[in-house]
């Protein structure tokens, strides 16, 4: 075990290795927005727990170890063999799963979950109209549903896309108008009937942990995409000149009705 990536914020991710997490990482740090979402999650030990998009699985693993549920790591991406073996050699083969399905074809039973998160994902595949109506019958009634996203911190129309972005943007083909404000996904997310909206809100300061993942992973010579260091520094570069007054990172938690 190496040294563990430290943020006071987050505790329980202050816990992990930090070549693991910038080995694993697809985005900005996936621990960090998941201990945020699951500060207001319901999740009870032995829970059925659905990670959506969840990339290399360390949300996953991580889902497992700190709250001891039973975690369906599914993603698109990433192959399901690749994610088990990581599973494995984190000796969690008896409690996450991998999974290799697309958004709109999941394997799974109707009302087998408990809860259902996903991070840095949802806006992939969550934006039609209809996505919720069919993804929520997953989760059992009264359970929860958690996304957290890059967001805008400010509800922002499409066209509105700041200046000091837009080189770094021009190279994110789609982001922008798939980082929504939280205003946005209560909106959105309430228009299905089946569940109440809890909560949508922004992290505070959310840009300085954004800031901070991106320094740490190029400097570690991890650069995300892999090959990509110039676009990397572009987004650090953006994302402090931008200072949260557009862009952070954003979470909804809806409750499927009983
Ligand atoms: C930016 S990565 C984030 C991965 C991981 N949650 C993290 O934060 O490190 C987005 C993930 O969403 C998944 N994804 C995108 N579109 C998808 C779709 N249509 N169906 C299933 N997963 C999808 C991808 O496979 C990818 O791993």
């Amino acid at each position: 075990m190496g040294e563990p990536l430290r943020n006071d914020r987050f505790p329980r991710a202050s816990k992990y290795d930090r070549d693991w997490i910038f080995e694993l990482q697809m985005g900005p740090n996936a621990l960090w927005l998941m201990e945020w979402l699951c500060g207001d999650l319901d999740l009870q030990p032995g829970m059925r727990v659905l990670d959506m998009g969840c990339g290399m699985a360390m949300s996953s693993m991580f889902l497992a170890r700190e709250y001891d549920v039973q975690v369906w790591a599914n993603d698109l991406w990433i192959p399901a063999t690749d994610n088990w073996r990581r599973i494995c050699e984190q000796r969690l083969d008896d409690r996450v799963f991998p999974i290799h399905a697309e958004a709109n074809a999941l394997p799974y039973a109707e009302e087998f979950f408990d809860a259902i998160v996903t991070v840095d994902a949802y806006h992939y595949f969550g934006l039609t109209d209809d996505y919720l109506d069919r993804f929520a019958r997953l989760v059992k009634p009264g359970g929860q549903i958690g996304i957290a996203v890059p967001g805008r911190t400010i509800d922002l129309p499409d066209a509105a896309k700041p200046a000091h972005l837009e080189t770094w943007l021009a190279e994110e083909e789609g982001a922008w108008e798939t980082w929504q404000s939280a205003a946005f996904w209560k909106r959105h997310l309430g228009r299905c009937d089946l569940v109440e909206v809890e909560l949508a809100d922004t992290l505070e300061d959310g840009w300085r942990d954004w800031v901070s993942f991106g320094e740490l992973t190029l400097a570690a010579g991890e650069a995300r995409p892999p090959g990509r260091a110039d676009l990397a520094r572009k987004e650090v570069e953006a994302i402090r000149e931008d200072a949260g007054r557009t862009l952070g990172f954003v979470r909804a938690i809806v409750r499927r009705r009983s």
